[in-house]
């Protein structure tokens, strides 16, 4: 399963049996029984918290946000968080009364407790038979019931290949500071503690753990004292469920924080790695990696596991832990595997935890999903997740070969090129088997992994030419074993062309020791083939080639090249429109939020990390997904928390979704691949529902200027706008739904989408200045078929206060096409804060 989870690319086919095994496993084991995540009607330690603090408090300059139901006390300003004793006395008596409600219900029955939840939900995962289950819902005590259910890690392999992470902390303070005192939680496969991306031995400078966080460090033998330090704050895990469903393999999927797989390794270093570590892989040094804020700390909470991924009973625990121990950001890179069923995606646990984690002050982060290209793909849902997308940008490894009839196919490959200018004969492995023959040969033979039965004489010296065959996709063949093949036979190169067999099928990066390129595509490796095959003289008797007449010589990939071409958005990323429920009706709410750099990403690597075997001993990787675009943001939300402490989670999300970057240098526009084959050939401008408000800025978004604020509040009055929704929001959240509503284009988002335009809507937006005094123009363009009137089109907002802008938006045609357009805020202190105005259908 880690190979298809890896891999996902070729095989859609897998990846449905995949599916559909997880979801056998759900069920558990005999007589029915099953994991449920159950929660009770009493509200949990951190809104029990926060009601208490709203008394009292008085309200805060630059605080409030917009939309109805607004209450400044409660918006931009996030109040410290803190664990007085009062609350952990609340906290066990919720423990204690879930117990009591068990041993009531099921007296004298067989149950297996795995979880309490008390801090963001106040429930508890447990292992009940479906008669059991009934019994408990039956409970008046009882908000909730929902069966457990899988996720996976959302981290892909692609072609391009892209440059370290841009040090996007060099604006203020410089490495040295950035990021400092802001905890970044990371839910993932675990942590290399001893990664020097993580150390701390940053000289005796002032590094202290953040006083507010208050998580600590499990200690097992794979996890020893002293893993972690001033860096790596805090590390847990979580795998109740995983164990109980009997999934869970200890010597594989280690029961500590250890990271055996290597995927939560490699975000936490995006995110928060230190900075300048060299990226030494296969002996090359690719230059220095640093995470996005460099000096911001990281608390892990692995909930995810190589083999079968991982369980929202065991995920919610640990999004529970970490908002108990007071993250301030908490990254996801992980989504779950189909789309939540019920009356909206919405409402399921995990979302619903991480909208108690936004109550009470936590940015969180969540990939997208690799579930692209096709519109509504998207695998994160709900408006309190900052959810990213991938893009590649435009620093590229490329290596190319060069033939002896001067054509130039271009491959990939971390790798050296061969010596000068010289040209090296080709020879292909089947043409030099020890004992020639002209039978057909087993596959394996021309896909180099054993050097036994070639002939070391006529191979040395040469470019040695291998199948890149489906085998290697399903890592039954690899190209470490050919290039040790290779070496033994004295080969003076690598070259492998691309099996026609392995169609749309995205190559790995791979860290080659040897001068050696993969061939990508089918076309170009055909064209080789040819010019090889033309090349031969062959006896003409018994048909035995007796020259290899084919040279080339390979151009090295070891340095980084700046193509012009716009930022793109990866085909895997996954697009919206945000579907809102499973019949796939479009909720009013754009997803995703932004796109971030996800494409062949370097990263901290556990050299014993089981998910790549191309990097297995490296300490470094270079990864591609929507996994690795979510931990750049965690990491800009990291400057920006630290740079406006008293931002909420929405202004947060605002500050980087309104100064994003549209086009390029050139003033190109940041393109879309379309589709999951030669993606390349069929890229068009990206639209909204590819990248969001666009590529991620993190100079921008230092200084937004005017800031879309939303509340808890807001989104409680969203989610009761949902038609039917009452309960189960009532079920969820503890809160009865009242004459308030809101749909999602009225949430005070920084975008506008309006999913069905009946003649005319009113939109409202709240904004707040965070800089100085200021002017303000606005000016809309509206999407095609509709015509909008902005009031004030001119304003002038004092810092720290608020200003409404009213939109009327007309349909001026029926039309059930999706159109784009935007709005954007010119200040004349060099502010630009631009948000997407989207209609889908229309009628007039
Ligand atoms: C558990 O993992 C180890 C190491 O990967 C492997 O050798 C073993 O076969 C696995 N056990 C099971 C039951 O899958
Ligand atoms: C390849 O190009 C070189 C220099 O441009 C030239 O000397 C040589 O004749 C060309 N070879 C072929 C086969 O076209
Ligand atoms: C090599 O070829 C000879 C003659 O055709 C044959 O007898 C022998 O079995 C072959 N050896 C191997 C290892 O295939
Ligand atoms: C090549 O591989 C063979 C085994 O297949 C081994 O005996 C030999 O030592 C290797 N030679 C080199 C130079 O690695
Ligand atoms: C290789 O070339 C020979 C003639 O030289 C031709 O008959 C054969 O079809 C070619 N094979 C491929 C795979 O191109
Ligand atoms: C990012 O934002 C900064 C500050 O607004 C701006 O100077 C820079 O040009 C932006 N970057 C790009 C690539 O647009
Ligand atoms: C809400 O749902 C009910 C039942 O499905 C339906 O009868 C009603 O028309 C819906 N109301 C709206 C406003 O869509
Ligand atoms: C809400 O919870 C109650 C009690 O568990 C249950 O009977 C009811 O079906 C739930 N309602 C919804 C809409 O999930
Ligand atoms: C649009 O609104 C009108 C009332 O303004 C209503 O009669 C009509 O059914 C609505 N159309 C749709 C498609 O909802
Ligand atoms: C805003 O514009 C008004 C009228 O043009 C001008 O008097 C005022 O100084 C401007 N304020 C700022 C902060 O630029
Ligand atoms: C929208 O329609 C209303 C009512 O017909 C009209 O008063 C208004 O001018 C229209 N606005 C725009 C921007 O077309
Ligand atoms: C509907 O809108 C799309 C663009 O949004 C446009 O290309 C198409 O021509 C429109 N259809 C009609 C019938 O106007």
């Amino acid at each position: 399963m880690g190979v298809l989870r890896r891999r996902w690319a070729v095989p859609l086919l897998w990846a449905a049996l995949l599916a559909v095994a997880l979801l056998g496993g759900a069920r558990g084991s005999g007589d029915g029984a099953a994991v449920y995540i159950v929660t009770m009607k009493q509200v949990p330690v951190s809104h029990k918290r926060l009601d208490l603090e709203s008394f009292g408090s008085s309200g805060v300059a630059g605080g409030g946000g917009g939309g109805k139901g607004d209450n400044p006390a409660t918006s931009i300003l996030r109040k410290p968080r803190h664990a007085s004793p009062k609350f952990v006395n609340y906290g066990s008596l919720l423990v204690r009364l879930q117990n009591s409600l068990l041993k009531k219900t099921l007296r004298g029955e067989h149950y297996i407790k795995l979880y309490s939840y008390h801090y963001l939900i106040n429930g508890f995962a447990v292992v009940l038979t479906p008669q059991q289950a009934e019994k408990l819902n039956r409970r008046k005590e009882v908000a909730n019931i929902m069966l457990d259910f899988s996720v996976r890690t959302a981290t892909t392999y692609t072609p391009e290949f892209l440059g370290l992470p841009e040090g996007a902390w060099v604006q203020d303070g410089g490495p040295q500071c950035a990021g400092q005192g802001v905890v970044v939680g990371l839910i993932d496969t675990g942590i290399d503690p001893n990664h020097p991306s993580f150390a701390d031995d940053l000289t005796a400078d002032n590094y202290p753990v953040p006083a507010h966080y208050s998580g600590n460090c499990e200690v097992t033998s794979d996890f020893p004292s002293g893993s972690c330090n001033r860096k790596l704050v805090g590390a847990r895990h979580f795998a109740a469920s995983a164990i109980t469903r009997g999934v869970f393999n200890a010597s594989q999927d280690l029961a500590s924080p250890s990271d055996s797989d290597g995927h939560g390794t490699h975000t936490a270093s995006i995110a928060a790695g230190n900075h300048g570590i060299p990226v030494i892989v296969a002996g090359h040094h690719f230059g220095d990696a640093s995470g996005m804020a460099p000096r911001a700390h990281i608390a892990v909470y692995k909930a995810l596991y190589k083999g079968f991924g991982g369980f929202a009973a065991d995920v919610v625990a640990a999004i529970d832990q970490a908002a108990e121990d007071n993250v301030d950001i908490i990254s996801l890179s992980i989504t779950p595997n189909r789309r939540p069923p019920g009356l909206a995606t919405f409402f399921n646990p995990i979302d619903m935890a991480l909208m108690s984690a936004v109550k009470d002050g936590i940015f969180v982060v969540q990939a997208a999903g690799n579930t692209g290209p096709s519109p509504k793909s998207m695998s994160s849902y709900s408006p309190w997740i900052f959810t990213v997308g991938a893009s590649a940008h435009d620093r590229e490894y490329n290596n190319y070969v060069v033939l002896g009839n001067n054509l130039t196919i271009s491959g990939v490959g971390l790798a050296p090129g061969t010596d000068g200018d010289s040209m090296y004969n080709l020879i292909a492995a089947p043409h030099a088997l020890q004992n020639y023959t002209t039978t057909p040969i087993e596959m394996s033979l021309g896909e180099c992994q054993d050097p036994s039965h070639l002939d070391k004489d006529l191979i040395k010296g040469k470019i040695l030419v291998c199948s890149y065959s489906i085998r290697f996709v399903l890592g039954l063949s690899s190209v470490k074993q050919a290039l040790d093949t290779a070496k033994n036979v004295s080969a003076a190169g690598v070259i492998f062309y691309l099996d026609p067999f392995v169609l749309g099928f995205q190559l790995n990066p791979t860290p080659m020791d040897i001068p050696g390129l993969i061939i990508p595509s089918p076309d170009d490796s055909k064209i080789f083939l040819s010019y090889y095959n033309d090349s031969l003289v062959r006896d003409g008797t018994s048909d035995k080639v007796v020259n290899f007449g084919a040279v080339a010589k390979i151009l090295g990939g070891l340095k980084p090249n700046y193509g012009s071409s716009a930022p793109k958005v990866m085909f895997y990323s996954a697009r919206g429109p945000d579907p809102e429920d499973n019949t796939l009706a479009n909720a009013d709410i754009l997803k995703p939020n932004v796109v971030a750099p996800g494409s062949s990403i370097w990263g901290a690597w556990n050299s014993r990390g089981l998910d790549s075997a191309e990097f297995t001993g490296e300490s470094f990787a270079m990864l591609s997904g929507t996994s690795m675009a979510a931990p750049h943001i965690a990491g800009l939300a990291a400057l920006i928390k630290q740079k406006f402490p008293s931002f909420s989670p929405a202004a947060i999300g605002s500050a980087l979704s309104t100064t994003t970057i549209l086009s390029d240098k050139q003033g190109n526009p940041i393109m879309s691949q379309r589709t999951y084959s030669n993606p390349d050939s069929t890229q068009t401008p990206a639209t909204p529902f590819d990248m969001g408000n666009g590529f991620a800025n993190a100079t921008a978004a230092l200084d937004p200027g005017l800031i879309f604020d939303c509340s808890y509040d807001d989104y409680l009055s969203f989610l009761c706008g949902i038609n039917g929704s009452a309960p189960v929001v009532a079920n969820y959240t503890g809160n009865s739904c009242g004459a308030s509503t809101m749909t999602g284009a009225d949430l005070n988002l920084p975008s506008i989408t309006i999913a069905v335009l009946n003649q005319s809507r009113t939109i409202t937006r709240t904004v707040t200045n965070v800089a100085s005094d200021e002017n303000y123009t606005v000016s809309c363009n509206a999407p095609y078929g509709a015509a909008a009137s902005v009031a004030p089109a001119q304003f002038f907002i004092p810092s720290g206060q608020k200003q409404l802008v009213t939109f009327v938006v007309n349909a001026t045609m029926t039309n059930s096409s999706v159109s784009f357009g935007d709005v954007e805020f010119y200040g004349d202190k060099g502010h630009r804060v631009v948000i997407p105005f989207t209609v889908m259908s229309k009628a007039v």
